[in-house]
């Protein structure tokens, strides 16, 4: 399959009242066309930051640097920064966990979808209205005629989160980033958010990426997955090449710590022991050399070389004898 985007040693840099910060450290990673991607790891591992350098939605405080982003096989980081602004608009989406701040409380949901598509089509307030319907029954809301109505408060929470969606599908997108999309939503809520992507991805051809720190929300969802920990992508796969045969010592700990059926209500969940590096006591080595039951004095010490185990899978750890790159 060939790349819809392709990131070449992305690296970002926050100016802190502590001083620089290296938030992402050199990642590269491909986005396949119609696939869909999942970015894991603990909170803080740099998920949505990489994501967001590519969408130009950091404050002024970060500086990006990356070698390329080739998009369609354009390179963005050469283009100029309105024509950039636009282009992002057209091309791609993000969403996020919390729809309500997404949402202006005082407007109806009409609103919110005609003035997007107003924004991006030469369309007039009528047809803007009939896309706006039709966007709508898309993502499965029921009488979207009436629903274009309402306000926001109106909506219950996996409603609201399916109007973003239809926000985002609104300027026909062909990446949609989906930032922990469901993690304020209850169980059952969040599996149809879940199934909606995939069904949108498969009836529009898009490729979506995935952000979740959750690895039992992956296993369904991704035809790869990408491991993040302290800015590095440490491992990446196929869904199965990454539950079935995990490389990396972080990698098989937060499939561990992925809460099991069979396991006897009331026992304790494996996490992963330790907590992450901050940024300003990153180790010069591996991120994860501090909680590594496995790591020797080089692990702390120099940044592992990536280790190639398929044409699919490679991890970057001392202690794997893959080839090498
Ligand atoms: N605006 C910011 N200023 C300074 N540091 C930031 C900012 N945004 C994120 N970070 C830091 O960058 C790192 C990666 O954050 P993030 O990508 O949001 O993690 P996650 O994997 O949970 O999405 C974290 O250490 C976070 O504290
Ligand atoms: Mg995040």
């Amino acid at each position: 399959m060939s790349n819809l985007l392709e990131i070449k040693n992305l690296r970002t840099t926050f100016s802190t009242m502590q001083g620089k910060a290296d938030a992402i450290r050199g990642v590269d990673l491909q986005v396949k066309e119609n696939e869909i991607l999942g970015i894991v790891g603990e909170s803080g591992s740099g998920k949505s930051v990489t994501m967001k350098s590519v969408m130009g939605l950091l404050p002024r405080s970060a500086k990006v640097t990356a070698d390329a982003l080739i998009y369609k096989g354009e390179d963005l980081t050469k283009k100029k920064e309105k024509e950039l602004r636009s282009f992002r608009g057209r091309e791609m989406a993000m969403i996020f966990q919390d729809p309500m701040t997404a949402l202006n409380p005082l407007r109806t949901i009409g609103y919110h979808l005609t003035e997007v598509i107003c924004r991006y089509r030469k369309v007039s307030k009528k047809e803007a209205e009939a896309i706006a319907i039709e966007m709508l029954r898309q993502v499965g809301i029921p009488s979207p005629e009436e629903r274009m109505k309402q306000y926001p408060h109106e909506f219950s929470g996996g409603m609201r989160q399916r109007v973003i969606i239809s926000m985002a599908l609104c300027c026909e997108p062909s990446l949609l980033i989906a930032d922990e999309p469901t993690t304020a939503l209850d169980v059952t809520i969040q599996a149809q958010i879940l199934d909606l992507l995939k069904q949108l991805k498969q009836d529009r051809g898009m490729s979506v990426v995935l952000i979740s720190h959750d690895m039992g929300v992956m296993a369904n969802m991704c035809d790869r997955i990408a491991v993040m920990y302290g800015g590095v992508l440490v491992e990446e796969g196929k869904v199965d090449e990454i539950f079935y045969q995990p490389k990396h010592p972080y990698t098989k700990d937060l499939l561990r710590s992925i809460p099991r059926p069979e396991v006897t209500r009331g026992a304790r969940l494996q996490a992963i022991d330790g907590a992450p590096p901050t940024l300003h006591n990153m180790p010069k080595g591996c991120p994860f050399a501090t909680r590594c039951q496995y790591a020797t004095e080089k692990c702390f010490e120099i940044m592992p070389e990536t280790r190639v185990f398929s044409d699919t899978q490679n991890a970057k750890c001392h202690l794997l004898t893959g080839k090498e790159e």
